[in-house]
């Protein structure tokens, strides 16, 4: 077990990141200090973990607004609280988004990790018991046909400015142990779905639409496969990792359960109907299917045998469950939804999106 005593989590106001820091502090026994560095864009909202600011803020957790991509900013945060231990989750991470404008995906997922691996490279020089874990996904590996999995060891085949970006900063991070010794560590995971996930994501997206009686957009033909992952198994997958996994290796992470998007829809539309009391067929009447993604990878599958044999990790979320457990989640905080599609999210949709 590796000793952590600060940790820095990039992208803690996100999705995962944010789950990620309710996980360490709930369902863990980490007793050192929690640094939240985030630009806050508009994926990033500070109020999913006010929770954790109130109970541990100035003790135990903090947080610093400063953008990755700026070196001075964040080296100063590595000095301020001698940071020991990187979990790397920021990133521009909506495919969609990359589609319609990638520079954004360069700048912070290529340059803004590169600049942290600078600021770590130098701070760290000489010292032992330092981490750098880097996030990233199962997209590096390209797009998958009927049969087969993605390994550790799967070439990379990117396919959107997403993936490609990612792609970029994965070889960054394994160059950086290669040529400098800086211990790192990688996890490759698929999709994860939860509480606090932005509402342009398919699941999330499809919650909002269900309730609102609005078109559910579905790519396609709406047989793209991806395998699904309640975030907080991500999350107890990353644990496992820093803790325990290997100076220099990559693990895979995933749910082995793999769905059609269409079908996965349809659930949906089952699920809500319970929660709302209405007939589930008039949801499904509102299945609508537009314009495909361009270059929409098809099908992706993890195999994840290396983490569970080397680190004993397992999902421990059943699908079914995770699924209500999310739609609750959703359905009992409206305000949350209202507030992060107040502002730029609105105008992007509209931007982008109007008259698909
Ligand atoms: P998210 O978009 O919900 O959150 C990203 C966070 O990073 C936000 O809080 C944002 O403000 C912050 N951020 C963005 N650019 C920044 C910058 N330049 N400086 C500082 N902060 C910045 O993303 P997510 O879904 O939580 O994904 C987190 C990580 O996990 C990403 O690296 C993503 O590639 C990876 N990942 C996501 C999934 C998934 O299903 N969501 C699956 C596998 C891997
Ligand atoms: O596989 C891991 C990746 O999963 C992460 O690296 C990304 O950060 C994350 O966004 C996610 O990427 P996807 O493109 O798979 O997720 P998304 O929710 O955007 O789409 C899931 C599938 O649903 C995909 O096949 C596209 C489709 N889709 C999506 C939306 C938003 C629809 O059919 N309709 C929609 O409205």
């Amino acid at each position: 077990m590796r000793k952590l005593t600060n940790i820095l989590v990039t992208g803690g106001a996100g999705f995962i990141g944010s789950n990620f820091i309710h996980y360490l502090f709930k369902d863990t026994d980490f007793d050192g200090r929690i640094i939240n560095m985030d630009s806050l864009t508009y994926a990033g909202n500070p109020e999913n973990l006010t929770e954790i600011d109130e109970n541990f803020g100035g003790s135990r957790f903090f947080f610093e607004k400063a953008d990755i991509r700026d070196y001075d900013a964040a080296e100063a945060v590595f000095k301020k609280y001698d940071v020991d231990t990187v979990i790397h989750f920021a990133a521009e991470s909506h495919v969609d988004r990359s589609i319609f404008g990638p520079k954004d995906f360069i700048d912070t997922n290529i340059s803004g990790t590169f600049s942290l691996l600078e600021i770590a490279r130098s701070f760290w020089e000489n010292r032992d018991n330092v981490l750098f874990h880097h996030i990233s996904t199962d997209e590096v590996f390209g797009s998958l046909g009927d049969t087969g999995f993605f390994y550790e060891n799967t070439p990379y085949d990117p396919r959107s400015p997403y993936s490609a970006s990612k792609a970029s900063s994965d070889h960054l991070v394994r160059a950086y142990n290669h040529t400098y010794g800086l211990p790192v560590t990688l996890s490759n995971c698929s999709n994860n779905y939860g509480p606090y996930q932005f509402p342009e994501k398919l699941i999330p997206v499809m919650i909002m639409n269900i309730k609102e009686e609005k078109p559910l957009p579905v790519y396609g033909d709406g047989k793209n496969i991806r395998d699904w992952l309640y975030v907080n198994d991500h999350n107890s997958a990353v644990w496992a990792i820093v803790n325990s996994g290997k100076t220099g290796e990559t693990y895979n992470i995933g749910g082995e359960n793999e769905w059609e998007n269409i079908k996965l829809v349809n659930v949906l539309c089952e699920k809500m109907a319970v929660f709302l009391n209405k007939d589930k067929e008039y949801y499904k009447k509102l299945i609508t299917y537009v314009k495909d993604r361009p270059g929409h990878d098809r099908r992706y599958a993890i195999n994840c045998d290396k983490i569970k044999k080397e680190l004993g990790w397992k999902q421990s979320v059943d699908f079914n469950a995770g699924l209500e457990r999310t739609v609750q989640w959703y359905l009992q905080n409206q305000d949350w939804i209202d507030h992060v599609r107040s502002g730029d999210y609105r105008n992007w949709i509209e931007k982008n999106y109007s008259g698909r």
